[in-house]
């Protein structure tokens, strides 16, 4: 059968895993989804830097946004990142070309994730972003598809893998803050700019799609109280430890009188409970369903493999012909969020 073929806007961390999971599980991708998934074209700043990947196959592009309008490509996969200007660029032509979407941009999503969704659903198209909230845990699968029959009172976690990355080393070796940010950056989890991870803002961003998920209210970043763990030293650290607590940096939404509360900070969780031992790199989701109850979902949230697992989930959902929403509703049919904010009840 016909072969679903798939543009990659961005060959960096995540661009290049991507590549690598669709090369290397080929047939086994083929098999599940009963037709292969090739990617046929590539778009990237640089065409001459050696990326570990082959790309002697493909077509190159060196505008990203010509990629998304090729009449042979069927998907494309916007992987550049930033909250507009190119990455929004690509996604907007691929949408208006009737193409499909997938995407790891959280930043965007979180700026402009109703408009987008919408877009999608007027033009037939699917916009998925399962990479774009916590790396490799399905977390908006879970929301959308395994709490598709609850109501949710709750969502929260631990939605930054670099955050938890610094605040586990800190503890773990007394290292400071500033020292461990630049191991985040090597090991290909940071953002490009990192101050979008230690600030909490990368953690609203995703915080800001789960509530829309969770409770079918447009995407509202701006409704968000936000702080990161730039203040948090290792000796705040030790004494919690000592007192029996973990500092973890949560992202929290939660049914409040008369609307939805939204909030990232740094916690004191105590060390018995679950998403006090979730360490490094890991991410977790909480999510409290009226008939499922509690559902936590941890994994690693960053990086090349477990990001590339989630947007090739995107992909081979295409390649079905499982076309489901963005959200767990159509964008039509998200609701205006009455934010409240932290100290409001
Ligand atoms: P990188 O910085 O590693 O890669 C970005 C890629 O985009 C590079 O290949 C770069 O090209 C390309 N690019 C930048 N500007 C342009 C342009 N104008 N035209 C064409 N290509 C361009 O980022 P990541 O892979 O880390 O992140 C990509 C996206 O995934 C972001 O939205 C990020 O938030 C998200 N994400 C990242 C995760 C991670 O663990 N890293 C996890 C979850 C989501 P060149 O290589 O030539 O410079
Ligand atoms: N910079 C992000 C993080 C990447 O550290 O969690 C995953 O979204």
């Amino acid at each position: 059968s016909e072969p679903l073929r798939i543009g990659v806007a961005g060959l960096g961390v995540v661009g290049t895993g991507t590549l690598t999971v669709l090369e290397r599980h080929h047939e086994l991708i083929a098999d599940r989804c009963g037709r292969p998934a090739m990617v046929t074209a590539v778009s990237a700043r640089d065409r001459r830097k050696e990326r570990g990947v082959d790309l002697s196959a493909v077509r190159w592009f060196d505008d990203p946004t010509a990629m998304a309008s090729d009449p042979e490509i069927d998907v494309v996969v916007e992987l550049i990142g930033g909250e507009a200007g190119v990455a929004k660029d690509v996604v907007e032509t691929a949408l208006a070309h009737g193409k499909h979407v997938v995407t790891a941009n959280k930043a965007m999503l979180a700026h402009a994730g109703t408009e987008l969704a919408g877009r999608a659903e007027e033009s037939g198209a699917v916009l998925a972003c399962e990479a774009a909230v916590c790396g490799g845990i399905p977390a908006i699968k879970t929301v959308r598809e395994g709490l598709a029959g609850n109501a949710v009172e709750a969502i929260y976690g631990i939605l930054n893998g670099s955050s938890n990355y610094i605040l586990t080393t800190m503890r773990e070796t007394g290292r400071e803050f500033g020292e461990v940010l630049a191991d985040t950056q090597k090991l290909g989890y940071a953002e490009a700019d990192p101050s979008l991870d230690v600030d909490g803002i990368d953690a609203a961003h995703k915080l800001a799609i789960l509530t829309a998920l969770a409770f079918n209210t447009r995407v509202d970043y701006e409704g968000i109280h936000v702080e990161g763990i730039r203040e948090v030293s290792a000796l705040d650290i030790n004494y919690a430890e000592e007192l029996g607590y973990r500092i973890k940096l949560l992202g929290i939404a939660r049914r409040a009188d008369g609307g939805i509360e939204q909030r990232v900070h740094p916690c004191m969780v105590p060390k018995s409970a679950p998403i006090a031992n979730v360490e490094g790199v890991n991410n977790a989701v909480v999510a409290e369903g009226d008939f499922v109850g509690n559902i936590l979902t941890e994994g690693a949230g960053a990086g090349a493999g477990p990001t590339a697992s989630a947007v090739v989930a995107d992909i081979m959902d295409i390649a079905r012909g499982t076309n489901l929403p963005t959200f767990a509703v159509p964008a039509s049919n998200l609701h205006p969020l009455a934010s409240r904010g932290m100290h409001e009840h």
